[in-house]
C-alpha cells in the first residue's frame, strides 16, 4: 500500500485518480480548496483518509498547505493535479506554475512526484522575463509548459525521485467541457500508474507521457538555463527555496 497525496481532488481528474488508488488498496489524502469543497471531496470520494484545504491562489495559502501535508507523514507519491484553464493570469500563474513550485519545495520529498501538464505546453513559451515585469502576459498554455520544466528540472536535480510529467488529453471534466473528445479514463490512468506502478516503464524520471506512452514536448522545457532561472523566479516571488530534495 502507498501512501498519496493529489491536489485539487475535490473535482475531475484529481477525485477521479484518487478513486481509482483507492479501489487498488492505497491510503489517500485529498485536496480541496475549502471547506465546502472539503465536504464535497468527502462526499464524493468516502474512502478518503482526510482532506486537507489551502486556495492554492493565495502563496501563504499554498505554503500552511504544505505545512498541514506535512502534519500527515511522508507520503510515497504527490500528483500535483490542481489547475485553472479559464481564469485570470494572475489566478492561472499562482495555481499553476507557482503552486506546485512551493509544494514540491516544502513538502517531505516523495518516492515520486507526477505533474498534469497539456498538451497545450507545446503552444507555450516560458516568458520568465514577465515573471516580475507583467504576469498578464502569461497563458494557460505558458503555465503549462513551467510545470514540464519544474518536473524536469526537479528530475534533474533530485535523482532518488520520479519526477514525470503527464498530458492526460482532452477530457470532460468542468475544465475540459461536456464535449471533450478523448477518454476519461486514459485520463487519469497514466498518473495512477506513475504513482504506484512497478512497471519499469513508470519508474522513470524527467519524461512526459500521455497514455503511458513518452510523448513529443516543447524543447524549451529541456533548457537547463531556463529550468534554473525558472527556479530562482520562483523562489524571489515566494520566498522559498528549491531545497535538497532527500526523501525519507
Ligand atoms: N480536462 C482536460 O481536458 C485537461 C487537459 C489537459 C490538462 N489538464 C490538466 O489536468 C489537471 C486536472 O484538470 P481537470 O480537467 O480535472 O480540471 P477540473 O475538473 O477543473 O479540476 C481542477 C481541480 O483543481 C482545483 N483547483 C483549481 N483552482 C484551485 C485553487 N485555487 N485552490 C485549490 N484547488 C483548486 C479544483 O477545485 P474546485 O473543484 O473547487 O474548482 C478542482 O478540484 C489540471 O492541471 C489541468 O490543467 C486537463
Amino acid at each position: 500500500m502507498a501512501r498519496i497525496f493529489i491536489t485539487g481532488s475535490a473535482d475531475g481528474l484529481g477525485q477521479l485518480a484518487a478513486k481509482a488508488l483507492i479501489a487498488q488498496g492505497h491510503e489517500v489524502v485529498l485536496h480541496a480548496r475549502n471547506e465546502k469543497r472539503r465536504q464535497d471531496a468527502l462526499q464524493k470520494v468516502p474512502g478518503a483518509a482526510e482532506v486537507v484545504i489551502g486556495d492554492l491562489s493565495s502563496i501563504d495559502e499554498t505554503k500552511q498547505l504544505a505545512a498541514k501535508v506535512n502534519d500527515l507523514g511522508n507520503f510515497d507519491a504527490v500528483i500535483h493535479n490542481a489547475g485553472v484553464y479559464i481564469a485570470p493570469a494572475e489566478e492561472i500563474f499562482n495555481v499553476n506554475t507557482l503552486a506546485p513550485y512551493v509544494l514540491t519545495c516544502l513538502i517531505q520529498t516523495p518516492k515520486r512526484l507526477i505533474y498534469l501538464s497539456s498538451g497545450m505546453h507545446l503552444q507555450g513559451r516560458s516568458k520568465l522575463e514577465s515573471f516580475t515585469t507583467d504576469i498578464s502576459r502569461i497563458t494557460y498554455s505558458d503555465s503549462k509548459l513551467h510545470v514540464l520544466m519544474l518536473c524536469k528540472a526537479v528530475a534533474r536535480r533530485w535523482p532518488q525521485v520520479y519526477a514525470n510529467a503527464v498530458d492526460p488529453g482532452w477530457v470532460p471534466t468542468k475544465m475540459g467541457g461536456r464535449g471533450a473528445p478523448d477518454d476519461l479514463q486514459k485520463g487519469y490512468e497514466t498518473q495512477v500508474w506513475l504513482a504506484v506502478s512497478n512497471d519499469h516503464k513508470a519508474k522513470v524520471s524527467g519524461r512526459y507521457f500521455h497514455h503511458r506512452k513518452e510523448d513529443r514536448h516543447n524543447p524549451e522545457a529541456d533548457d537547463v538555463q531556463l529550468q534554473e532561472r525558472l527556479l530562482s523566479l520562483c523562489k524571489e516571488i515566494t520566498g522559498v527555496s528549491f531545497r535538497a530534495g532527500v526523501t525519507s
